[in-house]
């Protein structure tokens, strides 16, 4: 693979960054993942608002402009034949000696980008839909910020796994559902209300959550932006999740619990056909 590293395109083998990075021993990074699809990136626009966002609320000073990310974007898929799969992007606040107070100014901002070849359209947990086990929310409270702080999410799943599920719901002390370790919730009650938690710093503010909520509304589904707890989850008529990756993948149990019947819901898959339609 040809990845980039500040300013240069290398084999992966000589990508080189510091021991002393902040991303590296402070987890002071943060990131974005695109997907592409036949050589094309999936709302690249909508993920390089939220990076600006990122950068925003840490004060990191922008690594590039957004046509330069998009120029690096581009040649990364060229450069790697990439027809399918996703393009990971991660800026730290640079390196400088170990210390809780930010670098000075100036300290220039690490910029990393990779590709990772992975099947998006065609995938066994779509066909199949996949099984969630809730554990607790236990992460920092700033989760609207994509930080690279990604131990608890990794935590979570390993402890989903355990329990003979693919993913984790994280679930607030008051019982309800924020999101999964790397994507956002969703339940169709047994009414036909599209339920998803309400944008605060409680989640990450999806970009695929955006783009699946505007559908839903055009499609005249009924859209309430609320929490819900786990026990209304169990008791859902269907349940799925999104994320770049992962578009709209289809929950089929909770805790153990079916959903519905146990098969991908019928909304669900038809929201996936038209995320699919409207985005590629
Ligand atoms: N994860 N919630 C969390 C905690 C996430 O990490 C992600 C994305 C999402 C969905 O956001 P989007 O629709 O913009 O991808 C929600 C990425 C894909 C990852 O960490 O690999």
């Amino acid at each position: 693979r040809i990845v980039y590293v500040n300013g240069s395109y290398v084999p992966e083998e000589e990508a080189k960054v510091s021991v002393f990075d902040r991303a590296f021993l402070m987890a002071d990074g943060i990131y974005e993942v695109t997907t592409v699809v036949g050589g094309k990136l999936i709302d690249f626009a909508g993920h390089m608002a939220r990076l600006g966002r990122s950068l925003a609320a840490l004060k990191m000073t922008p690594p590039a402009d957004t046509e330069a990310l998009l120029a690096i974007h581009r040649e990364l898929v060229v450069r790697n034949g990439l027809d399918e799969g996703l393009i990971y992007l991660q800026v730290s606040r640079g390196s400088a000696d170990r210390d809780f107070s930010f670098p000075p100014e100036g300290t220039p901002p690490t910029l990393v980008l990779f590709t990772q070849k992975v099947a998006v359209l065609e995938r066994e947990s779509v066909r199949s839909g996949i099984k969630v086990a809730s554990v607790p929310d236990l992460r920092w409270g700033l989760r609207d910020i994509k930080t690279v702080q990604l131990l608890y999410p990794s935590m979570a799943k390993m402890e989903a796994k355990s329990k003979g599920a693919d993913d984790a719901w994280m679930v607030e002390s008051d019982g309800t559902v924020t999101e999964g370790s790397s994507n956002n919730a969703y339940i169709i009650t047994k009414a036909g209300t599209l339920v998803t938690r309400a944008l605060s710093h409680a989640i990450l503010h999806g970009i695929t959550r955006l783009a699946v909520l505007r559908l839903a509304r055009e499609t005249g589904l009924t859209v309430e932006e609320r929490s819900f707890t786990l026990d209304e989850a169990k008791d859902a008529r269907e349940a799925f999740i999104t994320s770049a990756s992962a578009f709209v993948t289809p929950v089929v149990s909770i805790d153990g619990q079916r959903i519905g019947d146990g098969t991908p819901g019928e909304t669900t898959k038809r929201m996936r056909e038209i995320y699919i339609a409207e985005s590629l």
